[in-house]
């Protein structure tokens, strides 16, 4: 078992294998883009495989593939097929924006991948735009839809912005009325790539339960998954829940057990730190599987108690600029 130095078990990898993406959501990138990497410097799904590999016979069992958007990477539905062989992953989920994921369906099925999270900030046309700048709500509706109807494990990520989405919330959760689907609201983070922060995020956990209930009255709490990064709740008679992720007050950090790997090969053990080491640079420097694997260790029992001290801590002390699509959320 991977433990770190604060007790938690490490047994779940957000695996990033792209920066790239088609969507220019406003809390994630500038409209014109950002330096996306090139091909060369990007970890090879042969490093990423040898890495899963090694870190399962460890005790890791959960995959989440993030990006940029996974589905952009070309060649992603042969790694997600090798990587569902591998000896000890016991779950693969994905995160992805829907607009070229419909495709993939029949594929994903086949080899039992049922969890996908799919981001949609607004169901208004307008405000969907307006938030990615691409006009593409309906494809991701329709794969929204698709996915309902084929029973996957549906989770929607919508991040709450002032003066861009507040209108959504309450349409979003009254999805779940007919839908088995988990709604999640997401605090803002700064991983905007353009270094925009705030002092005091106004719509914070609190705020949107106090929303959602100006509505709807009294929610019901349910119990949350174990590591579960949202608090989740139901409205009676829904068939669906929904959940608020304190991704920015970060009050989940005393169960994490994740770490993180970026396209470029960068370990993470938090998501507000700024990369632990380049574990792509010491394997094409030649390290042997033994030399990866303490690698790696070493970075697990020197990890941040929180996401608090992560930030406080980050190298060179770069204040938070990336674009959440470097990192893969
Ligand atoms: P599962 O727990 O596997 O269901 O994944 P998830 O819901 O965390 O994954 P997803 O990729 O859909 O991320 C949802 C939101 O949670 C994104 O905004 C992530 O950045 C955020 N998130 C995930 N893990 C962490 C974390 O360790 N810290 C913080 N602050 N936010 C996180
Ligand atoms: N703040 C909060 N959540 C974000 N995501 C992307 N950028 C941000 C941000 N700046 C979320 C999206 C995506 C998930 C991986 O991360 O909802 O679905
Ligand atoms: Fe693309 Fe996801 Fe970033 Fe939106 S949040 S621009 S979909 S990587």
């Amino acid at each position: 078992m991977l433990i770190d130095n604060h007790g938690r078990t490490v047994d779940y990898l957000r695996l990033a294998v792209t920066d790239k993406c088609n969507l220019r959501c406003f809390y994630c990138m500038p409209e014109e883009g950002i330096d996306f990497v090139k091909r060369k410097e990007l970890l090879s799904f042969e490093e990423n495989l040898r890495i899963i590999t090694l870190l399962a016979k460890e005790g890791l069992r959960k995959v989440r593939i993030t990006g940029g958007e996974p589905f952009l990477r070309k060649d992603i539905m042969a790694f997600i097929k090798n990587l569902s062989n591998v000896e000890g992953i016991e779950e693969i989920a994905i995160t992805s924006n829907g607009t070229i994921t419909a495709k993939y369906l029949d594929e994903l099925q086949i080899l039992g991948i049922n969890k996908i999270n799919l981001s949609i900030d607004a169901l208004d046309k307008q405000r969907f735009f307006e938030i990615t700048k691409r006009d593409l709500f309906d494809t991701v509706w329709n794969c929204y839809k698709e996915m309902i109807a084929r029973n996957f494990e549906v989770k929607l990520n919508c991040v709450v912005m002032p003066e861009k989405n507040i209108e959504d919330i309450i349409p979003l959760v009254k999805l779940a009325s007919k839908d088995p689907v988990n709604i999640r609201f997401i605090e803002e983070m700064p991983f905007n790539g353009e270094g925009r922060t705030h002092d005091h995020l106004e719509w914070n956990y609190v705020k949107i339960l106090q929303h959602i209930e100006n509505h709807f009255g009294k929610v019901i709490k349910l119990k949350d998954p174990k590591n579960s990064t949202a608090l989740n709740y139901k409205i009676e008679s829904y068939k669906g829940s929904f959940g608020i992720i304190p991704a920015y007050s970060r009050s989940f950090c005393g169960t994490c057990n994740r770490l993180r790997l970026t396209p470029t090969g960068l370990i993470k053990t938090c998501l507000y730190d700024n990369g632990i080491f380049n574990l792509r640079n010491l394997i094409r420097a030649g390290a042997n599987d033994q030399q990866i694997v303490q690698a790696i260790k070493e970075a697990i029992s020197h990890r941040y108690k929180d996401g608090f001290e992560a930030e406080n801590n980050r190298k060179g002390n770069a204040s938070i600029s990336e674009s959440m699509a470097t990192i893969g959320g």
